[in-house]
């Protein structure tokens, strides 16, 4: 694996600050720093996006699976909505991670159905930011099985 991109949709910047109680203290700055230290120490090329916006979620799907990097992906409220997602991650052929930090499906109904799982080699959820860590622990794990 020479490059992880991990992808995090809306209101996924005001990690920190927005519903402490449900998704921690930590903030987006803080899980990239995390993430950055590993992905330096092996040798991988880290790609650590944030966006409000579904289309750019889309592009970078794209941008990913065009380069044989896999996804991380954190798509927020559009995991319960977006058919654009669920068909870039398709069409791009891209192997994705679906990471949630908390657990939805101890929360409201309509965070139960997401269009990402069906699509998506993994999944975590429900292990607050540790689930971005343990992703790319599998990831860097897969690799030195192959
Ligand atoms: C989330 C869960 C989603 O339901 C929610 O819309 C988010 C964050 C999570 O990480 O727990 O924005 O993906």
């Amino acid at each position: 694996m020479k490059c992880v991109y991990v992808l995090n949709g809306p209101n996924l910047n005001l990690l920190g600050m927005r519903e402490p109680a449900t998704y921690g203290a930590a903030t987006l700055a803080d899980v990239e720093e995390g993430l950055r230290a590993t992905c330096t120490a092996a040798q991988v090329e880290l790609v650590f996006r944030q966006s409000n916006h579904e289309g750019d979620l889309v592009s970078w799907i794209q941008e990913a699976g065009q380069k044989r990097c896999p996804v991380i992906l954190n798509a927020g409220a559009y995991t319960h909505t977006s058919v654009a997602v669920h068909d870039a991650i398709r069409g791009a052929d891209a192997h994705v991670i679906e990471v949630h930090i908390s657990n939805v499906f101890a929360r409201e109904s309509f965070r139960h159905h997401s269009t990402i799982s069906p699509v998506a080699k993994g999944i975590l959820v429900g292990f607050g930011t540790a689930g971005y860590h343990l992703a790319l622990q599998s990831l860097l794990l897969n690799q030195t099985k192959s």
